[in-house]
């Protein structure tokens, strides 16, 4: 109760103080800010996804200024080395808006990145963006299918069924890459488990799936009774630890990523950065509203 009064309250203060909070989990404001991270993971033998941080279009320069900010930041991983791949949102292109104009958009960052040998994924964004995200991908996959991933949320009551026909389009010769998570949008029960075993249980059914039909899972969890179990499939289907990796947000459980990587598991983080921080913040803490309540106690007690 407390902490959803405290989610609840998040709109209403000011940036400053969420800025506070956001520092742990976003590599900075600038892409010097986000190659120094990715090259501090790279250095560990940690992969990274870049998420140049912005949601929604209000218009089409904006949309066009995010796309050069996307190819400025592959031109510079590919210069710079880096062992990264990128993460896109689609209604930062205007998914809903204009599906052509977000198609070509997003079909031009890959075409820049395929040509460095970069993967991009599409982000999975909230449930009206499920059908037109994955349509989306399948269009992209299409024509560069071993540079373009998706995501798949557990959470939803429909993902078991997307990604039965998402195994109808894979090609063989390039298994899809799913990034598996169990999905962080407030959807109504009607559409979405709500219940921790539900989701869990839905999570593992579908990296059970995957596993079994070849596909590349990206394992999206922070969750260390999950991974476990996760760990169990992988067993059970005899997977060479090329098969999968493992990815965790910047910021996040560091101590349970020391161990995967130290156990030889393949290890991606995901590090936003950019002007547009903002959103990104707000949504995280409202999924952890106990972070603001340790930031006030922290600030209160050393007043
Ligand atoms: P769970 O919520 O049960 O958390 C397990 C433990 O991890 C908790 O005890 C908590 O301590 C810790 N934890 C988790 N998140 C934390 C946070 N933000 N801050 C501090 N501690 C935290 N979702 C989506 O809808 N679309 C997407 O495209 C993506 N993409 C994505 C990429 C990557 C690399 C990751 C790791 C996650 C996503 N997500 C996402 C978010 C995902 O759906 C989910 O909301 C979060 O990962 C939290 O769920 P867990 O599986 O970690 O379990």
């Amino acid at each position: 109760m407390i902490n959803r009064l405290i989610a609840w309250t998040i709109q209403f203060l000011p940036e400053r103080f969420i800025w506070i909070f956001s520092k742990k989990y976003i590599a900075g404001k600038t892409l010097d800010d986000a190659v120094r991270v990715v090259n501090h993971f790279n250095a560990q033998g940690i992969f990274t996804t870049m998420d140049v941080l912005g949601e929604s279009l209000d218009n089409k320069e904006q949309a066009l200024k995010f796309q050069k900010n996307y190819f400025k930041t592959i031109k510079e991983s590919a210069k710079k080395g880096l062992k990264t791949s990128f993460s896109v949102k689609p209604t930062m292109f205007g998914l809903h808006r204009d599906f052509d104009f977000c198609h070509t958009a997003i079909r031009e960052i890959i075409a820049l990145a395929s040509g460095y040998g970069f993967l991009v994924r599409i982000d999975m964004e909230d449930s009206n963006c499920t059908d037109p995200e994955l349509k989306l991908f399948e269009k992209l996959y299409i024509e560069f299918p071993a540079h373009v991933g998706i995501v798949l949320q557990s959470y939803l009551k429909r993902t078991y069924s997307d990604l039965q026909n998402i195994l109808k389009i894979s090609n063989p010769k390039y298994p899809v890459n799913i990034r598996l998570c169990k999905g962080i949008y407030i959807e109504p029960p009607g559409i979405a488990y709500k219940k921790k075993e539900e989701i869990n249980f839905s999570f593992l059914n579908c990296l059970d799936l995957i596993l079994a039909e070849n596909l590349f899972p990206a394992i999206a969890t922070h969750d260390k009774p999950l991974i476990q179990n996760c760990l169990s499939l992988i067993s059970k289907h005899n997977k060479d630890k090329k098969e999968y990796e493992f990815q965790m947000l910047y910021g996040v459980a560091p101590l349970l990523r020391a161990k995967l990587v130290n156990e030889g598991h393949a290890m991606r983080i995901y590090v936003p950065y950019g002007e547009h921080w903002f959103h990104y913040s707000t949504r995280r803490l409202k999924e952890n509203p106990h972070l603001v309540r340790d930031i006030i106690v922290g600030f209160l007690v050393k007043k």
